[in-house]
């Protein structure tokens, strides 16, 4: 049986890899702060296989997925066990977004490192953070290519399980390495960061 993902924040780049997802034939439990309640219209949007859940609900899932804002990461310390459990984190550490983009201070680590933090034992995988959500809804098969996602982290076989589901939904991969580096050139105001490659 195919895993569930467990989606925390979902807005955009929430429903946008959910969709991706269910296309592939995941099943998603969908969280916001607000309750299942409040997302009965985006679980009928999304179709069959995805549910609405609390944010602890999410995650317990399979694999969890953060796409809520950066200012509220630090809420999930406390919502489960988090050793061992492959996290997803597409977060941008952005702390403005008008009149200019500017981003948190992390004295030297990479955002991902300080999401490990908030999260103690996680298996953290960067990815879905590199792309507005326009483009990442796009079909990731163009061209004769496939869309490159990048991805990193400091388990190998939490990089390749991810891997694996990034590519199965039509996507390709290139590994940047761990979090400490190769988070940095992926995340907000990184050298890859809003980079738009297909692979061919
Ligand atoms: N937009 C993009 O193109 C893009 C691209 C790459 C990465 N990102 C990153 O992805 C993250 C989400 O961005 P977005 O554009 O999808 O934002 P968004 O559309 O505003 O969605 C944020 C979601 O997080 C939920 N949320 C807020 N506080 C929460 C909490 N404490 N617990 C659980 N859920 C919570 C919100 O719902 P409630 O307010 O109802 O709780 C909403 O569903 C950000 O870190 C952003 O930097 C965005």
């Amino acid at each position: 049986m195919k895993k569930t993902f467990g989606i925390i924040g979902s807005g955009n780049i929430g429903q946008t890899v959910a969709h991706h997802l269910l296309k592939a034939g995941f099943s998603v439990v969908l969280s916001n702060s607000h309750g299942p309640e409040s997302m009965k219209g985006i679980i009928k949007s999304l179709g069959a296989g995805a549910k609405a859940g609390s944010v602890e609900d999410a995650a317990k899932a399979d694999i969890v997925l953060l796409s809520l804002p950066w200012s509220e990461v630090s809420s999930l310390s406390g919502v489960t066990d988090w050793s061992n459990k492959i996290v997803i984190d597409a977060t941008n550490h952005f702390i403005t977004y008008s009149p200019d983009f500017q981003v948190a201070d992390l004295k030297g680590k990479s955002s991902s490192q300080v999401v490990a933090e908030h999260l103690p034992g996680a298996r953290i995988v960067k990815a879905f953070n590199t792309l507005y959500f326009k483009i990442l809804a796009e079909d990731p098969k163009q061209g004769g290519g496939r869309r490159v996602l990048f991805i990193s982290g400091d388990d190998t076989s939490s990089e390749t399980e991810v891997s694996d589901v990034i590519k199965e939904l039509g996507f390709a991969v290139i590994d940047l390495g761990d979090l400490a580096h190769g988070s940095k050139l992926q995340q907000a105001k990184g050298s890859v960061a809003t980079l738009n490659l297909i692979q061919l």
